[in-house]
């Protein structure tokens, strides 16, 4: 079967299904072109919350997936990878975080979407890489424990000065590739380009970018500006995509070591199979929660979604 035809065959199951599907910006580019909807997490989980359909095929890791779910106990949701999973998510334990809050009793605990629902049970608002700023600034709480990305914390430190927020030790492997020598080889290489970057990365990176935005911010950013060159530093799916949505301008990725494993694991065929699951009832690829713990979990969703305005 080509490629097309796989992709048709998709759509017309996920039709006949009543489903819908959403992908996050890293995705390929065969899996962007069934979705319905593709951007970043903050964007996922507002459409994840007003989605028409019975049926969530998420295209992205487990984290999405119960995000997704939390916000829609009553709809079932799919990840068409079960293996696809985001390591940041899980760097620490609730165990880990219950004895940070036992010794930082005052602080209000501030958890990046990207963590799992266990976590997010412990925390009392979740932010993303596009909302971090605004929501933090928001919040009632001065004190601050932010978790688990240390890079994204510096970063909302930097632009909040009216709180005070302690970092742990946590970030995206991925991004925290990326250096600020790859940042200067790649400036030199184009030097009219300018650095979009995302702010997972490392501090001296962001320090050096031209802009600093969630994948969407990116892609925003590179639409709408009138320069015609731009270095990514993000997963390099999105320099694929905006090459393919821009073809006036040029994209450049900042590292090849910014592609992500997990992002990459779910192919076309694995949404067929989400779909076909949906079809005969079988539970392989759903995503499956304890109504308690979605009730646990959804208060810190709700408390960024509240705070977002
Ligand atoms: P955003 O979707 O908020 O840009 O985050 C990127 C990311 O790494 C998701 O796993
Ligand atoms: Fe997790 Fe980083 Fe991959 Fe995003 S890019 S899913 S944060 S490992």
């Amino acid at each position: 079967m080509t490629i097309k035809e796989l992709q048709n065959k998709i759509t017309e199951l996920k039709n006949a299904v009543n489903a819908v599907i959403l992908a996050h910006s890293y995705q390929s580019r065969e899996i962007v072109e069934i979705a319905d909807y593709t951007g970043d997490s903050f964007q996922l989980s507002v459409w994840a919350r007003d989605a028409g359909a019975d049926n969530i095929i998420l295209c992205g890791v487990r984290f999405m997936a119960e995000t997704a779910k939390i916000l829609n106990p009553e709809k079932r949701v799919y990840l068409p990878n079960p293996l696809a999973g985001c390591p940041m998510a899980e760097q620490f334990s609730p165990d880990e975080i219950r004895q940070l809050k036992k010794r930082e009793p005052d602080r209000a605990v501030v958890a990046y979407i990207n963590t799992t629902a266990e976590l997010k049970k412990l925390c009392d608002v979740c932010v993303t890489s596009s909302s971090a700023v605004r929501i933090i600034e928001r919040m009632e709480a001065e004190k601050i424990l932010f978790i688990p990305d240390a890079n994204l914390g510096d970063y909302v430190k930097k632009r909040v000065s009216n709180k005070d927020i302690m970092l742990i030790r946590g970030g995206c492997p991925v991004h925290a590739a990326a250096t600020l020598e790859d940042l200067r080889e790649a400036k030199a290489l184009r030097p009219d380009a300018l650095a979009l970057v995302h702010p997972e990365c490392d501090p001296a990176v962001v320090e050096a970018a031209d802009y600093v935005g969630s994948t969407s911010g990116i892609a925003e950013f590179a639409k709408n500006s009138p320069n015609r060159e731009f270095i990514i530093g993000t997963e390099i799916s999105v320099r694929e995509h905006l090459q393919y949505d821009c073809p006036e301008k040029s994209f450049y990725i900042l590292s090849k070591k910014i592609s992500c494993p997990n992002m990459r694991l779910t192919t076309l065929a694995d949404v067929l199979g989400a779909l076909n699951a949906v079809k005969d009832g079988g539970g392989g690829f759903e995503t499956k929660m304890d109504k308690h713990d979605i009730l646990a979990a959804r208060k810190c969703i709700d408390e960024m979604l509240r705070l977002n305005g």
